[in-house]
């Protein structure tokens, strides 16, 4: 198999980079840009892929909701020109998606499934919907993998971390935590969304695919399991989304479920909880950046840490 894995350098690329089978063809900023059709085409053309997966994005959702353009730009119009430039070199593409397709309608208790209706409520989530959309556009066929609140050793490379390793940072320089309580998701293992997205292309599934974790948490009890797993004693306290204004609005409740998984053979993702005990036991120990300055980590990390950094 013949895979051009764009995005390949973010923490979810990193993690398929690692269990792709067959020949990888690893394309990224600076040298590949979605957003430049040529660049686009001919890399395609050139390598002759069985396989796109198109994982590049712009995935800071409050810099999305301030810079709405060039969000665009890449999550909508990027994927526009992936999806083209791979109908054209006759390759199947993967395009990977997000839970902020949905939220718009508010509380719910059930995960959401294939079938239901998307509703973003921001413009990274309106942007991503729309790339699914142009992705299918181009090419019928195509696999749309949802995934939800991505953390990775990699780190997210657009948020310059993931949430599960600013809890880490936080507790290790003795600081206060807060994290909002009232949005709900089921955060994912970029090793374990990788796992999946490999077994969903070997077995030609086509069609939207949900692949994150069972399970469903708020950042708050995500946050508190990171700490009790990990074994440090953290003042952690539940904030409420209004208790910080962040500039682009969250689904209130965006776990993802999978009825599409079981109809093509394959088993559910692992639970939340479990993927997080991986993660943490396969983590290298990180010293501290020379610029975590005690006060100012605190006041930027207590509504990004809740929000933005890492998971969407
Ligand atoms: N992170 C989450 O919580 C989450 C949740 C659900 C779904 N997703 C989706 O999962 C996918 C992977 O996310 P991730 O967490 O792995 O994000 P990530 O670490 O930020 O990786 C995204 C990659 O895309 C690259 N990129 C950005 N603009 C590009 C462009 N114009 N041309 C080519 N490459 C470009 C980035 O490069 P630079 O770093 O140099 O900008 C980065 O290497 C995305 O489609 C995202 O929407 C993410």
């Amino acid at each position: 198999m013949r895979t051009a894995l764009i995005g390949a350098n973010g923490q979810l690329g990193t993690d398929l980079r690692l269990r792709l089978p067959g020949d990888v063809l690893a394309l990224d900023l600076p040298e590949f840009d979605v957003t430049r059709a040529d660049q686009v085409r001919n890399a395609l053309h050139d390598y002759r892929p069985d396989w796109v997966i198109n994982c590049a994005a712009l995935t800071n959702v409050d810099a999305c909701e301030n810079a709405p353009a060039e969000c665009f730009a890449v999550n909508a119009v990027g994927a526009a020109v992936v999806a083209r430039a791979a109908a054209q070199a006759a390759a199947r593409l993967a395009y990977i998606s997000t839970d902020y397709v949905f939220g718009a309608a508010g509380e719910r208790s059930q995960p959401y499934q294939e079938d239901d209706l998307p509703g973003p409520v921001n413009t990274y989530g309106v942007c991503k919907l729309a790339g699914e959309h142009l992705s299918l556009a181009h090419c019928p066929d195509a696999l749309i993998v949802r995934t939800c609140g991505l953390y990775g050793h990699a780190g997210a490379r657009g948020k310059g971390g993931n949430f599960v390793e600013t809890m880490l940072r936080l507790a290790d320089n003795g600081q206060k935590v807060r994290v909002v309580n009232d949005q709900r998701l089921s955060p994912t293992a970029t090793a374990d969304c990788a796992a999946k997205v490999v077994e969903l292309l070997l077995v030609n599934a086509r069609g939207i695919v949900h692949a994150a974790a069972q399970g469903v948490c708020t950042w708050f009890e995500f946050a508190r399991e990171i700490f009790t797993l990990a074994r440090r004693t953290v003042d952690l306290r539940p904030i409420s989304s209004a208790d910080y204004a962040a500039p682009a609005r969250r689904p209130m409740f965006s776990a993802l479920g999978s009825r599409r998984l079981a109809a093509l053979g394959l088993t559910p993702c692992r639970s939340w909880r479990e993927m997080l005990a991986e993660y943490l036991a396969a983590r290298a120990p990180r010293p501290p950046e020379p610029n975590e300055i005690a006060g100012v980590e605190c006041c930027r990390t207590s509504g990004a840490a809740s929000r933005g950094i890492g998971p969407e």
